[in-house]
């Protein structure tokens, strides 16, 4: 098969989690090869005509859509799908219409509550509607990566309007406030194969020699800076299936509802915290989340006995016609 690695367009000095799209698509490239496909690499235009003639000169098979920025905004990353659809290339993943629907978290929520998924109380500007007395945390409505979340990003009720400014100002886009779930954290990986679904193994974030009076989040530092505290410190944990099998239903079962409620495709990543009630309420669904060998996803398939090269071909395999 002869497959093309579609990467977003990011310059070498991109911050860290832009870069990684770049990282992804090297380790798939390789992992395709290795299996005995023709990859190819190559960054999105967001130019009808300049992309299609990219499609026509490598002429894939399909196409690995790896792109998750566009003009680094990941609120535009719905363009390369509806793009490569216009063109008729078959392409790995979620459609333009879920991206778009996932992709603002705020929109998302309306969704989970009307199909019944349990989600954290929010309010949004301009009007902070329903902003309750609660500890709050203050996250973007369409930039995912933890982007803008540290320590100052948990907040009380009456500094919620200052923070969403602050961020507002400083990072651009729409800011919104969601009730603080004081509770563990699970990351649900959701994988198409052989035409029906398999939830992996599920990984609990877990928060080591953590300061009592620090937030548990996994922030910004958490995520893309390796060598720090807040990296090291949260460590991925599996077992619940085993340990605490009541709770590991009630995820997959919200996790495989998450999934055809945005009809998603290829991979998705489901992530929750769950309340000192035991409730787990969904954050956020992720339709393609990060594929580089060292995230969650891939960690979840290593768990289910995938190697990198098994997951990679399975994606693919699931976006053939
Ligand atoms: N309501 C909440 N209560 C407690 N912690 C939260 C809440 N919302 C977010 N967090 C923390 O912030 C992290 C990032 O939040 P979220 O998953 O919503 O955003 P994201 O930036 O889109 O992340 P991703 O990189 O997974 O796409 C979560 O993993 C969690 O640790
Ligand atoms: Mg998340």
């Amino acid at each position: 098969m002869r497959v093309l690695v579609l990467h977003s367009d990011v310059p070498p000095d991109a911050p860290p989690d832009d870069l990684d799209t770049l990282i992804a698509a090297d380790a798939v490239a390789k992992a395709l090869a290795a299996r005995g496909h023709e990859a190819l690499q190559a960054a999105f235009v967001a130019d009808r005509d300049k992309l299609r003639a990219l499609i026509r000169r490598h002429a894939p098979d399909v196409v690995f859509n790896l792109v998750e920025t566009i003009e680094g905004k990941g609120s535009l990353a719905h363009i390369a799908p509806q793009m490569l659809d216009e063109i008729g290339v078959p392409r790995t993943g979620t459609g333009a219409e879920a991206l778009i629907a996932t992709g603002d978290k705020p929109r998302a929520k309306r969704l989970f509550r009307e199909a019944g998924l349990p989600t954290p109380d929010w309010s949004e500007p301009p009007g902070w509607e329903g902003l309750t007395e609660d500890r709050h945390i203050v996250k973007s409505a369409d930039e995912d990566a933890s982007l803008g979340l540290d320590d100052a990003a948990v907040v009380e009720a009456c500094e919620v309007r200052a923070r969403a400014k602050a961020c507002a100002d400083r990072y651009g886009g729409r800011w919104f406030a969601e009730r603080y779930i004081d509770g563990r954290e699970f990351n649900i990986s959701v994988l198409e194969d052989r035409g029906g679904l398999r939830v992996l193994p599920m990984a609990e974030m877990t928060f080591e020699e953590w300061p009592a009076a620090r937030p548990r989040i996994v922030g910004y530092t958490a995520k893309w800076d390796e060598a720090s505290f807040e990296s090291t410190r949260t460590v991925r944990a599996f077992g619940i299936e085993e340990r605490e099998p009541e709770l590991a239903r009630a995820l997959r079962d919200l996790s495989e509802r998450a999934w055809s409620l945005f009809d998603l495709r290829g991979t998705a990543r489901v992530d929750f915290r769950v309340d000192r009630a035991d409730r787990p309420l969904v954050l956020e669904v992720n339709p393609n989340p990060g594929i580089a060998p060292d995230a969650g996803f891939a960690a979840a398939a290593a768990h289910a006995g995938l190697s990198y090269a098994d997951l990679i071909e399975r994606v693919v395999k699931a976006a053939l016609p």
